[in-house]
């Protein structure tokens, strides 16, 4: 029989994005205009397992929509993964007498969300889960858009601009690396929005003479004597590639790693809203007994899939993204 859900717990889990703050929330309050309490769970999964939560009403979320970070904190947590782990999770679900948990992450943290649920049921709990896709590296396959993604682009882009002012003044070449172990869609983003002259992306294996030097020569016959080299972190070592431009090219490269600073900062109106709505959408769902479950964005919809088939899902990066940034970036020179 269905229970009703009375309590839910929401938490952050895995690298924090802009946003989090306004997804968390819209849960709480979504939550509590439906007569649900709110409990806070810190520190993602590992807050389950030791009991760190707290009491969530409609002041606690005040005036954090427009705030980077996470105020639930958050981590990646390794005791979880163990059966052991979720069964003293479980234990706290009970003490606190949840019937849900609105995890807000990427696709690990679904992954355990769904562990959890599976083992609850396993020993007679029923336990509903949703998840919320965040991160700045849109890479969940079964969303269109994760929160954080735009933020982090506006991010690099403002960092970017800067460094090509210094850049152009010595006419230099710029090598920066931004986030994204295995996906490059903010590499590919970032170039586009910055007419990079090279982007190179751990989906497309690098051939260092068409990716990078071809590139740097056209710029150079098109008469640009200052050049954009962006590089997502998977996708080589940024201190290798620029040894070898120095070899190959004769200029001599400076580098600049973006790293976390891409994480933080105040959420754009794109992130704010989409989490918004994201939060709203999942504690809906658990109201009406759809748990189990991933609030996702698909074709510009909002759409809420089953979390099973939804971590199935692969997402590619559009390559026609690729040739477009190839054909507005300066390699129209002829190379002979
Ligand atoms: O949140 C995703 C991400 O930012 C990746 O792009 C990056 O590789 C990773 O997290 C770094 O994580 P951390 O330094 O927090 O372990």
């Amino acid at each position: 029989m269905e229970k009703q859900v009375n309590r839910i717990g929401v938490l952050t889990s895995g690298g924090d994005a802009p946003g989090m703050n306004a997804a968390i929330r819209a849960v709480v309050r979504s939550a509590l205009g439906r007569g649900i309490d709110c409990i806070g769970i810190r520190r993602g999964w590992n807050g389950l397992i030791s009991s760190d939560f707290i009491r969530m009403d409609t002041s606690s979320v005040s005036h954090i929509i427009n705030k980077g970070g996470t105020l639930l904190y958050t981590a990646r947590s390794d005791e979880f993964r163990n059966v052991s782990g979720q069964d003293k999770a479980l234990a706290t679900c009970k003490l606190l007498g949840l019937d849900a948990i609105v995890a807000i992450g990427g696709d690990g943290t679904f992954r355990g969300a769904l562990d959890l649920s599976r083992r609850a049921t396993e020993v007679g709990y029923q336990l509903q889960v949703a998840g919320i896709p965040a991160t700045i590296d849109n890479d969940i396959g079964c969303s269109h858009y994760t929160i954080g993604f735009d933020t982090a682009c506006n991010t690099a882009i403002e960092c970017i601009d800067r460094l090509r002012d210094t850049m152009q003044s010595h006419e230099r070449c710029s090598i920066v690396e931004v986030m994204g172990r295995r996906a490059g869609f903010l590499a590919l983003y970032v170039g586009i929005s910055v007419g990079a002259t090279a982007v190179l992306i751990p989906e497309r294996e690098l051939n260092f003479e068409h990716d990078i030097v071809e590139k740097i020569r056209r710029a150079r016959l098109a008469g640009t004597t200052h050049y954009m080299v962006v590089v997502a972190e998977g996708a080589g070592n940024t201190m290798d590639i620029s040894r070898q431009i120095h070899e190959e090219v004769g200029i001599d490269p400076r580098v600049t790693v973006l790293g976390h600073i891409q994480r933080g900062g105040a959420p754009s109106a794109r992130d704010r809203e989409t989490a918004s709505r994201m939060g709203y959408e999942a504690v809906k769902a658990l109201s009406e007994n759809r748990g189990n479950c991933v609030v996702a964005t698909q074709e510009g919809h909002m759409v809420v899939l089953g979390m099973e088939e939804a971590l199935q899902m692969t997402k590619k990066l559009d390559m026609d993204r690729y040739q477009i940034l190839e054909a507005l970036t300066n390699n129209c020179g002829t190379l002979r």
